[in-house]
């Protein structure tokens, strides 16, 4: 295959519209002007460590992965089999692109991760980056990557907002308790009606208590969190059955309703 000249890949860039990742592409940025800089490469400077260096013979599925920064690092670190999705058809584009480029041999597919169970398979790592607030629905996506997709390690980030404490919570309260729902470091989940960040996707933004929670709700034990926003975490069994509406599942023992 012949190499792409450096003004070939900038009209391929150009031509792919507006990046979310900053990527060097043999010398060309693709998003050189990004309001968060250098991203996501001096996001992932900030936990790179906490991953294992080598991933020979390990599969990697990149959730949600945009122009591929993540899927492509996950390759460089030798993984066997590297899949990354997405429901955005433009940001796959961007990633096989990228892919090409640096002659990386990387599977690009659209999907959503609602529809994650299609695929029949599980990876070693999951990666689930910058996702879960864009979703109408956040815990259904984190239980269908347990049921379906992870089989070992995930690694997670949120944008979070609200308190960065963690409140100490109880197994049950009284029904007549309400104090701790406004303790600041209590799990909540701001509902975004309309936009954030000018962003119409943003639906549902965590505080650090809320991200925690879910992770451990939906059967992930988070053994690390590298960076304030990034969470390390083991599959685990769930504590809880996923509930009534999804998957059916019968009432718990011993449980009053
Ligand atoms: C903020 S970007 C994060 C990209 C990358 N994972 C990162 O951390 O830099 C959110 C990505 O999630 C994708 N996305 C949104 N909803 C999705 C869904 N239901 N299934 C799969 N990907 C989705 C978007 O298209 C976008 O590429």
């Amino acid at each position: 295959m012949v190499a792409l000249s450096q003004d070939e890949i900038r009209a391929r860039v150009e031509a792919l519209g507006d990046w979310f990742h900053n990527m060097d592409l043999n010398g060309v940025a693709t998003a050189p002007d990004h309001f968060l800089h250098d991203y996501p490469r001096n996001k992932f400077n900030r936990f790179a460590h906490a991953l294992p260096q080598d991933l020979s013979g390990m599969s990697v599925l990149d959730v949600g992965c945009n122009a591929g920064f993540y899927a492509l690092e996950m390759k460089r670190r030798g993984a066997a089999r590297v899949l990354g999705v997405d429901s955005d058809e433009r940001y796959l584009a961007q990633a096989r692109l990228a892919a090409e480029v640096q002659r990386a041999d990387v599977e690009f597919r659209n999907l959503s991760v609602y529809d994650l169970g299609a695929l029949g398979e599980r990876f070693d790592i999951v990666l689930f980056m910058g996702v879960l607030y864009h979703l109408r629905h956040p815990l259904l996506a984190l239980d269908i990557i347990h049921d379906a997709v992870a089989d070992d390690l995930l690694v997670f980030q949120s944008m979070q907002r609200g308190s960065d404490a963690i409140h100490p919570t109880q197994a049950d309260y009284d029904f007549f308790d309400q104090e701790h729902f406004d303790a600041p470091g209590y799990p909540k989940l701001h509902f975004i009606e309309h936009e954030y960040a000018g962003d119409w996707t943003n639906w549902w933004v965590p505080n650090a208590a809320c991200s925690q929670a879910m992770l451990r709700s939906a059967g992930f034990e988070i053994v690390e969190r590298p960076e304030a926003e990034v969470y390390v975490c083991r599959r685990t069994e769930r504590p809880k059955p996923a509930g009534a509406v999804y998957p059916a599942a019968p009432k718990p023992e011993g449980s009053r309703r």
